[in-house]
């Protein structure tokens, strides 16, 4: 009967030419899926044998079918956990693997808790945000407007990247345990600018605040045309120019190590912040925390604060309201990307927790960006909306360094 069957199929397959065009393989043995690792336990639990778990990491598990059992167990986890499905198929485990690095690193990066996120800094941080000026942060927004453009493969945009390096050196001159990196890449010229204060205890585990130093006018003659990215992105990097010159004048020494980064090559698919961020992954570099400051100095809604909450950590988001409320005092809430609209994907998509406070809603956000109009005019010439990033940057730094 089997041997009859098995003949049917392959002699369907023969004259059947959809058989062929989608490649379809009929079950040969060995499956893999892919599962929530609470589901994972059940189905070891019922299917004995029948499963082998290959691997297990970031709250996922890969686990090998050893018999034509898939249906069983679409109907086990329809029963169990309500779910449709509930597994994805993979003929290979090699796929296996990929999906739990990928699927399982993004759903870590939004669920897990990574920090117990305490808030009891006050003293240090209070007179930090005392001094947060926001003429300071305008003038940053005016410097960087200036390059014809900060385009990731023209030499304004080079130019552009050194002056940041430049202005950040200069506010760290003193002291030893603070320096600034060109983190060149290979296949553009622009680099990615790495700012760096050591920390004096746990060293190892890093903070990061960061935002895209490039800019962009529309897509085709990019290189050439005028773009002056005032709040797309020259207003993230003047609240962290702000912030570190703050961090400077207080004398402030974390005990984890804290690093600014302005990203290159944003505009054209979160380039540099995808090879920084993989390669930190690859050498095993632990990153506790990381915020993305992208557009901050419009201010196109009611509510102050806008915490996306897509690509993002779940925790730390909540954790960065509450900062908002014990040290900013403005207002606060959620809105939603819909995609990896920046560099904090990038982290996330690494299995890092990673939070974008935003200017506005995705909606309500400046009309200007990606064009010639993008300049401190559209926010009446001043940088009061970005001095409240300034604050909370602050208070993040300080809070998770500690
Ligand atoms: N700053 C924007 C992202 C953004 C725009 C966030 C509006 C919230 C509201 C960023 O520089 C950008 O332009 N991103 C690209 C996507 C990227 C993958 C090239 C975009 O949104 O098209
Ligand atoms: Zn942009």
């Amino acid at each position: 009967m089997k041997k009859l069957l098995l003949g049917l199929a392959v002699s369907i397959q023969l004259i059947n030419p959809a058989f062929a065009q989608d490649n379809f393989q009929p079950f040969q043995g060995k499956q893999y899926i892919t599962v929530d690792s609470d589901a994972s336990e059940q189905i070891q639990k019922s299917f004995g044998k029948d499963v082998t778990v290959v691997d297990n990491s970031y709250g996922v598990s890969l686990l090998q079918i050893n018999g034509n059992k898939l249906d069983d167990l679409s109907e086990f986890m329809h029963l169990n956990f309500k779910r449709c499905g509930g597994f994805i198929l993979h003929q290979e485990a090699e796929e296996g693997f990929q999906t739990l690095r990928t699927n399982g690193q993004k759903r870590w990066a939004n669920a897990h808790q990574f920090m117990d996120y305490q808030i009891n800094q006050e003293d240090l941080i209070k007179p930090m945000i005392q001094d947060v000026e926001q003429q300071n942060i305008a003038d940053s927004i005016i410097e960087l407007s200036k390059f014809h453009n900060r385009y990731y493969t023209s030499q304004s945009g080079v130019d552009a990247a050194l002056s940041i390096k430049d202005s950040w050196a200069k506010l760290g001159q003193d002291r030893e345990d603070f320096k600034v990196e060109v983190y060149q890449h290979k296949n553009f010229p622009q680099p990615s600018i790495i700012a760096t204060i050591e920390g004096s205890d746990h060293s190892d585990e890093i903070v990061i605040i960061g935002g895209h130093l490039d800019s962009i006018n529309g897509r085709w003659g990019a290189a050439t045309r005028r773009a002056p990215g005032a709040d797309d992105n020259a207003s993230g990097i003047a609240t962290m120019t702000e912030i570190i010159r703050i961090a400077m004048k207080h004398d402030y020494k974390p005990k984890r190590t804290i690093k600014f980064m302005a990203y290159a090559a944003e505009e054209v698919g979160l380039i540099g912040s995808k090879l920084i961020a993989n390669d930190f992954k690859s050498r095993g570099i632990k990153v506790v925390g990381v915020i993305q400051l992208d557009m901050t100095n419009y201010q196109g809604d009611e509510t102050d604060i806008l915490f996306m909450d897509d690509y993002t950590n779940k925790a730390q988001n909540a954790f960065l309201g509450s900062l908002v409320d014990k040290y900013v005092g403005v207002s606060w809430g959620y809105s939603r990307c819909g995609y990896g609209c920046s560099d904090h994907a990038s982290w996330h998509r690494a299995g890092y927790p990673a939070s974008m406070p935003h200017e506005a809603t995705m909606d309500g956000g400046n009309p200007h960006i990606h064009s010639t109009r993008d300049t401190i005019e559209q926010s009446n010439d001043n940088a009061k909306h970005a001095a409240k990033f300034a604050k909370l940057g602050l208070s993040f730094m300080v809070e998770l360094g500690k």
